[in-house]
């Protein structure tokens, strides 16, 4: 690998050459490095990290090309409490988002970005979300000090040189400035996992469209793309724009007589998004397939044809280890068995990773994700919970033929659901178009270990998108409202539980594979082929309306998923007032109306309201 101080020829952008060597004057790095995005580069970068004790090489024979790295205890998963939408008005940003204002929160960030490269090489890494060259698509720049993220970019986006040539001269892009926080003084002794351990700044600028991030170097943090950009920013020039940047994941389902209906499903981090993107369905559902065009994000705007479309604006999936398996996730376990980096995940004593959830019985003589020999006995995870995968989508065995697509694929159906271990059926369709926004709206989810906060308390999270909408979150449901009203043919609306829990804590819908159930009733809908009954909440499949065939669930269990109970929904309901009196300023008086229909249904219908109180079947 070369190291160059210059700008490669090919770099033609004035605005993009005047940033970086602005950038490098601030940051003061020993050494500047344009990425190509060759494959060469990756091979470099991979072994300097090797040869640095960030990566461990695994083996070969088990994993080919593949890594392990082991975070700094401290950094693990997204900080949301140090994540900032810094817009000129506080209002702007919501009682969501922390905010600060801009011209103070540079006035922080030039102090500590100011030498925070010292004793580094400064990357430049040039991405695209989106195909390059799609109308979708738009192209960041990413300046890091740490290879580990220009690893990780090289998997989930399209990276490299081709990005500068499409750039041109005078094209624009997203600069995202990152460090990891920690300058070398001379001599100093690097650490295999840098980062900040006292300062972390995760910043946006929606008016200026800018990213500053500073402290961590652990997945949205760092890997700017993702969170940082094709969501937080994207939702901001969606808005301005007519589209969608969205926390979902886009799969096709594909019918024996190969007729297929994409998806987009919106779940909180950690709920299942990738699991369901790859679902197999069991062997009954013979002819039927599920394809994977994303896990993570969608951005979603209309088409010539009027009809919604898709893209995922990322090439690669950095998804959650634990409890992926050969039996929860078989295709997931095909993504990652070769060219992959592993985050904080346990080693085995044969050079491979493991998690737990993996196998159901840990292989002897693991070592931890933080190094350490592991005692089966201590009562500790031997993989952090938010071990993470980075995997290039294209090894997916489910990959959809047009995931790469400059059209995007045609939406039929939005899909939301959280972790509910009560109240939640497991599947219904909103009434309209404002009743789904309001579904939307009112999620919540037990909480997992995706964010550092307290796991298992209901956390309300609009549209899967509380950690990352760039701007007030009652303007962006007031926006919502607009793009389903003004679209001449919105997807339908759905919501979705697969943890319900019976009286014993057990969950009573088996998941995974068996989701098909559910998903295949979803796009009936949308097809018009499916009946369904009106519950208080929304339309709902009876019995008869789901294929049962292959899997013994007996009529009284489902019954008993699809209850909807009026104390424990009137409870719900109730609180959704905590989150509509927070964003009150902007909130669409539609939902505060809804809310009240809502309450008013419940209370006309059956206390117990159950599925086979009424036998009549509506189209
Ligand atoms: P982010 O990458 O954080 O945005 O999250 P994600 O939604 O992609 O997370 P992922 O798919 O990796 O979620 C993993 C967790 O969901 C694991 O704990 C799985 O066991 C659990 N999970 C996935 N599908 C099901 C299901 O159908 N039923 C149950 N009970 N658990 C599921
Ligand atoms: C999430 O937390 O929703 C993720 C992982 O997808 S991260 O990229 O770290 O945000
Ligand atoms: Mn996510």
């Amino acid at each position: 690998m070369k190291t160059l101080k210059m700008s490669p020829s090919y770099v033609k952008n004035e605005r993009l050459l005047s940033w970086v060597s602005s950038m490098e004057e601030l940051c003061k790095p020993d050494l500047v490095y344009w990425c190509d995005g060759s494959d060469e580069e990756y091979d470099t970068i991979c072994r300097s990290l090797v040869a640095s004790g960030t990566f461990i090489a695994l083996n070969p024979e088990k994993r080919p090309n593949s890594f392990l790295s082991r975070s700094d205890p401290s950094d693990v998963a997204r900080v949301e409490d140090r994540t900032f939408i810094c817009s000129k008005d506080k209002a702007d940003a919501g009682p969501t988002n922390n905010w600060v204002e801009p011209n103070e929160m540079r006035g922080i960030l030039n102090k500590i970005f100011a030498g925070c490269m010292r004793g580094r090489t400064m990357y430049i890494i040039p991405f695209s979300m989106g195909p390059i060259g799609s109308p979708f698509s738009y192209i960041g720049m990413e300046i890091t000090d740490s290879a580990y993220v220009v690893a990780n970019m090289r998997i989930m986006t399209r990276m490299g040189r081709k990005v500068i040539e499409a750039l041109g001269e005078n094209g624009e892009f997203v600069p995202c400035m990152h460090s990891v926080g920690m300058p070398l003084e001379p001599g100093q002794k690097d650490v295999a996992w840098p980062c900040n351990k006292q300062t972390k700044y995760i910043v946006h600028f929606p008016e200026t469209r800018e990213i500053w991030s500073y402290g961590s170097g652990y997945g949205g943090n760092a890997l700017l793309g993702k969170k940082c950009f094709a969501l937080r920013i994207a939702s901001v020039i969606a808005r301005d724009q007519g589209w969608l940047a969205e926390h979902m994941l886009i799969l096709g389902l594909e019918s024996p007589s190969h007729e297929k209906t994409y998806v987009a499903a919106a779940f909180p981090s950690a709920c299942g998004k990738t699991n369901f993107a790859m679902l197999i369905p069991p062997e009954s559902f013979e002819g039927w397939k599920v394809t994977t065009v994303g896990d993570d994000i969608a951005w979603v705007r209309p088409g010539k044809d009027g009809q919604m479309r898709a893209i995922n604006p990322e090439s690669g999936f950095f998804g959650v280890a634990p409890g992926t398996s050969e039996k929860s996730n078989p295709n997931a376990m095909a993504t990652i068995r070769a060219n992959t980096i592993f985050t904080n995940c346990a080693l085995t004593p044969d050079g491979d990773i493991w998690w737990e959830g993996m196998t159901k019985n840990p292989p002897e003589g693991l070592i931890d994700w933080q190094g350490r020999p592991w005692d089966p006995a201590s009562g500790k995870p031997a993989a952090h919970p938010n071990a993470r995968f980075t995997a290039p989508i294209k090894q997916c065995p489910s990959i959809d033929s047009a995931w790469d697509s400059h059209e995007g694929v045609p939406i039929k159906a939005f899909i939301f659901g959280g972790r509910r271990s009560t109240v939640y059926p497991l599947v219904y369709q909103s009434f309209n178009w404002i009743y789904g926004v309001y579904l939307a709206a009112t999620l919540g989810s037990e909480t997992t270990a995706a964010a550092t906060s307290a796991i298992g308390l209901v956390r309300r999270d609009p549209f899967a998108m509380l950690p990352f909408c760039g701007y007030n979150m009652a303007s962006y449901f007031d926006y919502w409202l607009h793009v389903g009203l003004y679209n001449p043919n919105p997807p339908l609306i759905f919501g979705v539980n697969w943890f319900r829990k019976d009286a014993d804590g057990n969950f009573i819908w088996p998941g995974f594979g068996e989701n098909i159930r559910v998903l295949k009733w979803i796009v009936d809908r949308a097809n018009h082929k499916a009946n369904a009954i009106e519950s208080p909440i929304g339309w709902m499949p009876r019995y008869e309306d789901l294929n049962w065939e292959g899997l013994d669930f007996p009529k009284e269990r489902f019954i008993e998923l699809m209850s909807v109970d009026r104390e424990l929904w009137e409870n719900e309901i109730l609180s959704h007032e905590e989150l509509f009196v927070k964003l009150y300023e902007r909130l669409p008086k539609e939902l505060i109306f809804v809310r009240q229909l809502l309450l008013s249904g419940l209370w006309r219908a059956p206390e117990h309201w159950k599925s086979d109180t009424i036998d009549s079947t509506i189209n």
